[in-house]
């Protein structure tokens, strides 16, 4: 079946945006999700799907620094923004101290619930540098781990606490 291109830019919008520091420019549907968007468009499949109602938190992504939920957020509605996910986080070869962290601890299991929680313990991070056991909790309730490895992705949060601030200050 040919495709009517009228028809496709008038059902279209020009989204224009960053995502890991590399400039984006796509035509999506209005009602794309910024999961969708990452995921099918962008094919930058670290991103989870999980529950698709905003409670897992297997999608989190960062958009200007903050937490969001993708598969609750509209694609369209991060425009001229900075999209972070766990592609842009680390390499193999230099993880994150965040990343760092958590492989230290074993903060994984099965690590789907990962992506999510590494970028929610970035944030928590970048606003509070040194957080108690009662803020991790707090700032990682948005993020279900289904192993229930609770316990030892506080203590990686706690060690990635140390290692981040000792990063930063290498960095000055
Ligand atoms: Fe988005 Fe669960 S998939 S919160």
């Amino acid at each position: 079946m040919a495709v009517d291109m009228q028809e496709l830019v008038e059902d279209s919008v020009l989204l224009q945006c960053r995502v890991n520091e590399t400039p984006c420019e796509e035509f999506i549907h209005p009602t794309t999700s910024l999961l969708d968007f990452l995921r099918e468009n962008l094919l930058l499949t670290g991103t989870h799907m999980g529950c698709m109602t905003g409670h897992c938190g297997a999608c989190t992504v960062m958009v200007d620094g903050s937490i969001v939920k993708s598969c609750i957020t509209l694609a369209a509605s991060v425009q001229r923004k900075k999209i972070s996910t766990i592609e842009g986080l680390g390499e193999k070869e230099s993880l994150h101290p965040v990343q760092a962290a958590f492989c230290e601890e074993s903060g994984f299991q099965c690590a789907y619930c990962a992506p999510g929680m590494l970028l929610s313990t970035v944030e928590l991070l970048n606003e509070t540098p040194d957080p108690s056991d009662a803020e991790i909790r707090s700032a990682l309730s948005g993020n279900l781990c289904r192993c229930t490895g609770y316990q030892s992705i506080v203590r990686a949060v706690r060690t990635a606490a140390k290692l981040y601030t000792a990063d930063k200050e290498t960095q000055e």
